[in-house]
């Protein structure tokens, strides 16, 4: 059927506008987000609320924003133990402006750190699509799968806690808020695995990756949603370095530093 000249002309307009968002609508004096105007949204919800509609597209439930929140709070600081924050931290100490100390930490952000939110969420997300009929026997496949290829499980263990104390406390909250879900129960399926394995327990992020999972967070978000939670500490920790330290400190003595590259060479002899 020919298409009406009016729905071409449409058609046309749109297909030749640069820039496509189904987020923010702005027109002169109206700003309107996922079809709420920002006026009624500001005073009328919270911040996690606002990630919400951001990233899904729609308010959430009250729980639902309540345990968003916590595993926010949860991703907040790590002291200077991270390479983030070690990152911003130096950056700072040479007197880098704030923007650059900030992006430095983020961009610190790979596959062994901060990295581990998004491939937990992904292997749930991933694992629950598999044909078996327990929770228990996808669990144990995917302990099989990784232990192959002598890989680590992402979302356990932890290089300085025993046993993460902000995991039992998520999984805690997501109870009391009814935010469980068959993807936090996987990771407590894998949990329990490889803690008669290994002795290991869940970290903060497959405790996280299972909350934001059942939440309907895509896994390509996971890594931005711990971005959130952790960019108010690392604007913290580049004040705190600016206006406590020394400029231009030592952080490590030259006594830590050993040099085993070539002996003393001359161009001429
Ligand atoms: C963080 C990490 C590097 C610490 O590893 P580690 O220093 O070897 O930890 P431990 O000494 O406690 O490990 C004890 C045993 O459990 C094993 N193990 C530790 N974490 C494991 C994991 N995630 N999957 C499988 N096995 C693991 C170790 O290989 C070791 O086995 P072994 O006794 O046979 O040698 C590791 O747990 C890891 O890579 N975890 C996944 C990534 C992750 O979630 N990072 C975010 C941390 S917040």
């Amino acid at each position: 059927m020919a298409l009406g000249r009016e729905k071409l002309e449409r058609m046309f307009k749109i297909s030749n506008l640069k820039w496509k968002t189904s987020i923010t609508k702005v027109e002169p004096n109206r700003i309107t987000t996922r079809g709420y105007p920002q006026e009624d949204l500001i005073g009328n919800i919270s911040f996690p609320e606002m990630v919400f509609i951001l990233l899904k597209g729609e308010l959430p439930e009250k729980n639902e924003a309540r345990m968003l929140e916590s595993v926010l709070v949860s991703f907040c600081d790590h002291g200077v133990t991270p390479p983030s924050t070690q990152t911003a931290r130096i950056m700072a100490s040479a007197g880098s402006q704030l923007p650059a100390c900030i992006a430095g930490g983020l961009l610190a952000f790979g596959k062994n750190h901060a990295g581990a939110i998004e491939r937990t969420m992904k292997l749930l997300q991933e694992g629950i699509g598999r044909s078996k009929d327990r929770i228990e026997d996808i669990a144990q496949e995917i302990v099989n799968e990784i232990f192959e290829t002598e890989e680590k499980i992402p979302g356990f263990g932890h290089r300085y806690h025993n046993a993460d104390p902000r995991a039992p406390r998520l999984i805690e909250l997501a109870k009391e808020n009814n935010c469980i879900g068959i993807h936090t129960q996987l990771a407590i399926a894998i949990d329990k695995i490889l803690f008669n394995l290994k002795g290991i327990r869940m970290n903060i992020d497959g405790a996280n990756a299972g909350i934001l999972s059942d939440l309907g967070f895509d896994w390509r978000n996971g890594t931005g949603i711990f971005m959130i939670g952790r960019l108010p500490a690392i604007i913290s920790h580049v004040y705190e370095e600016k206006t406590r330290e020394e400029p231009f400190r030592k952080f490590f003595d030259i006594d830590e530093i050993y040099y085993d590259g070539n002996d003393e060479k001359r161009i001429l002899d």
